[in-house]
């Protein structure tokens, strides 16, 4: 295994980033709404204040964008990493979660309406991504220990890599 720690390019860093400290954040918002609003599956033993639809709904507004761009990014430029069947997974998770969210109506669940084809595509992408996320990050962890997924999060940019390149680097497929 290589000592150096591997150079990510900055986009990729910078989209799978954000998406990486968004997806838990939408997965425990929505785990509240969960319990709070379908009592079917869990219950909190105790009150949470709060509209955490709206929560979940805000995080969920600042996600799908960047998870748009993720995604081109990742099956254009990241195309050969795809290859690896949990980015993959981890991709279609992604997708899944946030496609079937935007068909989703907030008042839905306020008024008790726990039966539409979106909210069920909705919960069974939750437990997808989750699967998926699981899997990948034992993949990255299995392939390349605590460098590769430590390479993810390094801050350091190299000279022909910064945002001035990101345009022609999406063009320039390879
Ligand atoms: C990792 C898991 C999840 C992700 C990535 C996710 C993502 C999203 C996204 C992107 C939206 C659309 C927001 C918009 O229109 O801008 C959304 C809406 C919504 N999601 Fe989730 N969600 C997840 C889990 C859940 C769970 C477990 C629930 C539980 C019931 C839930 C309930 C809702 C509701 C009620 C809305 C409508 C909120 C609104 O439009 O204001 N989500 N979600
Ligand atoms: C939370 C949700 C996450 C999603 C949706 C996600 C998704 C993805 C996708 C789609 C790729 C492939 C990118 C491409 O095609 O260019 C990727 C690569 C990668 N991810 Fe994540 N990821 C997540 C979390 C994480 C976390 C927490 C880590 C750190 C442990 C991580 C580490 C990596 C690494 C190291 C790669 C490069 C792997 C390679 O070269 O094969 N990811 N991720």
């Amino acid at each position: 295994m290589a000592r150096t720690i591997p150079y990510q390019p900055s986009l990729l860093r910078l989209l799978h980033g954000i998406t990486a400290v968004l997806i838990p954040l939408a997965w425990l918002s929505g785990l509240v709404v969960l319990a709070k609003h379908d009592g079917r599956w869990v219950r909190l033993p105790f009150a949470v204040p709060g509209d955490w639809i709206d929560i979940h709904g805000s995080v969920g507004a600042l996600l799908w964008p960047v998870a748009l761009l993720f995604v081109v990014y990742a099956i254009g430029l990241g195309r050969a990493r795809l290859r690896q069947a949990a980015n993959a997974a981890a991709l279609l998770g992604l997708v899944l979660a946030v496609g079937s969210g935007k068909l989703m109506q907030e008042d839905w669940l306020r008024t008790g309406q726990l039966d539409h084809l979106a909210y069920h595509l909705h919960l069974l992408a939750w437990m997808l991504i989750t699967g998926a996320v699981i899997w990948h990050i034992g993949s990255v962890l299995r392939r390349g220990g605590v460098r590769l997924a430590a390479s993810m999060a390094q801050l350091h940019v190299r000279e022909n890599d910064g945002p001035r390149h990101w345009v022609s680097q999406l063009l320039q497929r390879r």
